[in-house]
């Protein structure tokens, strides 16, 4: 009976792609967030997240029929904001998830306006999506061991130029990350 439904559910979810709007840091920058990641994770122990998966997730919309995937495309198209720059200077845990993540600190208004767009947009476009209230955040670790108080850092600066659309692809190796669409913030 289990297997049935494991079997149902594996089935109910061809045709459909996984899909996520986000900001991709620059080289230096994955390379400087995933050197603290390494630096917590000898404090508080968890999975440190590879260096070229690191980023922070703008919209969360899960699994889209496949066929729906240019309705989002078209979506991100229609989506407007000038360039911004974030300051990374805190890191943090949660602990019903045990993820320890890095956070701007003082966010520009043009990140929650952008997050925003991207709502409306998807919306108008009958795209469902994760509603629950935006914590912008790029998780570093997961499963920690111990949830450390919240720490404060140098801010890393991040210029934001661009934000592109996510596919999540689980092969045998795990999941990997493709981007299907990517747009410029003038
Ligand atoms: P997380 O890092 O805090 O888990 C791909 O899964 C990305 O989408 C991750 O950055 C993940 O955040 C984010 N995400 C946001 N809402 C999600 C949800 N409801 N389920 C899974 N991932 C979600």
């Amino acid at each position: 009976m289990k297997n049935r439904e494991q079997g149902k559910s594996e089935s109910s979810k061809i045709g459909k792609v996984r899909l996520f709007f986000a900001i991709w840091p620059d080289e230096g920058l994955c390379d400087a967030l995933h050197e603290l990641a390494r630096q917590q994770q000898a404090a508080c122990g968890g999975r440190v997240m590879r260096a070229e998966t690191l980023h922070l997730t703008l919209l969360f919309l899960g699994d889209i029929p496949a066929d729906r995937l240019f309705v989002v495309q078209q979506a991100g198209s229609a989506v407007h904001m000038k360039a911004f720059t974030l300051e990374f200077g805190r890191f943090a845990g949660w602990r019903h998830n045990a993820i320890g993540y890095a956070a701007p600190v003082g966010v520009p208004e043009a990140l929650p306006a952008l997050v925003a767009q991207l709502r409306e947009r998807a919306a108008e476009a009958g795209v469902s999506f994760d509603r629950k209230a935006y914590k912008p955040h790029v998780t570093l670790l997961r499963d920690m061991a111990r949830i450390p108080p919240m720490w404060s850092m140098n801010p890393l600066v991040w210029r934001v130029k661009e934000f592109v659309l996510v596919q999540s692809v689980l092969d045998q190796r795990g999941a990997r990350y493709e981007i299907v669409g990517r747009w410029p913030l003038e």
